[in-house]
């Protein structure tokens, strides 16, 4: 038998360990991995220098097409955010389709998350990887209820609630939200932040004239994090409904958590943090101010260390973006509340990732893949990727764990003209990324077509496996 591709000489890196050796590669599929003397022929042999080479990283949380379309957010076009992506090792995210949120015409207010969910999927046409959608609720309106069945059917299996903005929906809603998901055997995921205390601290901040950036963290505290997880998660366990708990920033917050874990068990509630949560802390906000606002704020270098040993421990899952692709001039304000939240860190979330949990932590590159790669996949019902299995999707990444550089907007694929992590040297680079099979990035430059990647339907996923 000859196949289509092989990639040897590498280290390959499985969420459970390292073994040297190549994968080999057909219609865009793994056929076989491990010992290179047992490889078929392929057309095509890429020589991975001894590099790693790890399942492509799939990133559960991304807002490509702004984050709330409902009120004209900044728009990463596909085709930017998929080539950021691609440049960072991503070979699948997961975006928002957000109720009734479309730019073409329906009413945000009104129309339903079938018109988002088609929405986002014409505007992904241009997308170089693969995506997959959450349904995001924005509304408290009961028709929602008829429409999730079939949502849940065509690959949409999770789904967005807010506690905090204008569209965060009240706990009774939410519990109502919890039992129909649970029905479904679909997937809550919650961004939990308590709406009437973060009021109630930014008023007090700016009543007082509070506006360096420096002070943007406490109009958003650690407790008011950890109450909305704790009320979410209330809800969650009692309606039996699989929880996923969004870009937790705090100890406070992780350790509500894990407290609901260690009662209700990981097959109902699990939870993730972002790259920035676990590189950065709040001193951010002197260094580079509004720049660095995003919601949850960056928390202490005291969080920081708590939420790695969270994800030691395997209290927490998965490490995502949260991307978010504003320009500097919608960013950069005097006073932390004339700046909208979100911040870019896509393109290089792997390599400052890998660098701070490995060369400067001491974690290994499994543990890598396990929260970038192999956990949102399986999470999120994406069976095909987030592995070197042979019978999955070939999305890999060839990373070079030696390689160091210093992060700079200039380098940006992202509508955005600035990073969260400029100036950042790291040890770290993606070298390829292959989608099923095919180059989108060779030797760090660009060379997949928008409009290669697919919409990748989701299963229900199973969190007793
Ligand atoms: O600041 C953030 N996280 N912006 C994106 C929208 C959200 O809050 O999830
Ligand atoms: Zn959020």
């Amino acid at each position: 038998m000859s196949v289509d591709t092989v990639v040897t000489n590498g280290t390959l890196v499985s969420s459970s360990g390292t073994v040297d050796g190549g994968v080999a590669i057909a219609d865009g599929t793994i056929v076989a991995v491990g010992d290179e003397s047992h490889l078929p022929a392929a057309a095509e042999t890429v020589d991975a220098g001894g590099r790693l080479v790890m399942p492509g990283i799939v990133d559960p949380h991304v807002h490509f097409d702004g984050p709330n379309p409902l009120f004209d957010g900044p728009r990463e076009t596909y085709e930017a955010g998929s080539e950021a992506a691609a440049l960072g090792g991503v070979t699948t995210v997961i975006d928002f389709a957000w109720q009734g949120a479309t730019r073409d015409g329906a009413d945000g207010r009104r129309g339903t998350l079938r018109d988002g969910i088609a929405y986002q999927k014409r505007t992904a046409d241009e997308s170089l990887i693969d995506y997959g959608l959450h349904g995001t609720i924005t509304r408290e309106d009961p028709d929602l209820f008829a429409e999730l069945p079939a949502i849940v059917d065509d690959g949409v299996t999770s789904f967005k609630l807010f506690t905090t903005y204008d569209w965060g929906v009240s706990n009774g809603f939410m519990g109502s939200v919890f039992d129909r998901l649970s029905e479904l055997d679909a997937v809550a995921i919650v961004h939990t932040e308590d709406e009437s205390v973060c009021a109630q601290r930014a008023a007090v901040l700016e009543e007082a004239d509070r506006g360096d950036p420096t002070e943007y963290p406490a109009s958003r505290p650690d407790y008011a994090e950890a109450m909305a997880a704790d009320d979410a998660l209330c809800l969650a366990v009692e309606a039996g409904c699989k929880y996923y708990g969004l870009h937790t920033s705090s100890e406070k917050a992780a350790a509500v958590i894990e407290r609901y874990r260690r009662e209700f068990g990981e097959e109902l509630v699990r939870g993730e943090t972002c790259t920035h949560y676990v590189t950065l802390d709040r001193s951010r906000y002197a260094e580079i101010g509004t720049l660095a606002q995003m919601a949850p704020p960056l928390r202490s270098s005291a969080d920081v260390d708590a939420l790695f040993e969270s994800l030691s421990r395997d209290d927490l899952d998965v490490v995502s973006t949260d991307h978010v692709a504003y320009r500097r001039d919608e960013k950069e304000a005097d006073d932390w509340w004339d700046s909208p939240y979100g911040v870019n860190g896509l393109q290089h979330s792997l390599p400052v990732f890998f660098d701070e949990a490995v060369h400067r932590r001491g974690h290994s590159p499994s543990s890598v893949v396990r929260a970038m790669a192999a956990r949102p996949a399986r999470l999120f019902g994406l069976e095909e990727k987030g592995t070197l299995e042979p019978g999955t999707d070939a999305d890999l990444v060839v990373f070079d764990p030696a390689a160091q550089y210093a992060i700079s907007a200039e380098d940006n694929a992202s509508e955005a003209d600035y990073s969260i992590y400029e100036g950042r040297s790291v040890r770290g680079t993606v070298v390829h990324t292959m989608v099923r099979g095919e180059f989108v990035v060779r030797d760090g430059r660009v060379v997949g077509d928008p409009g290669y990647g697919e919409f990748v339907a989701r299963t229900r996923p199973d969190w007793q496996r």
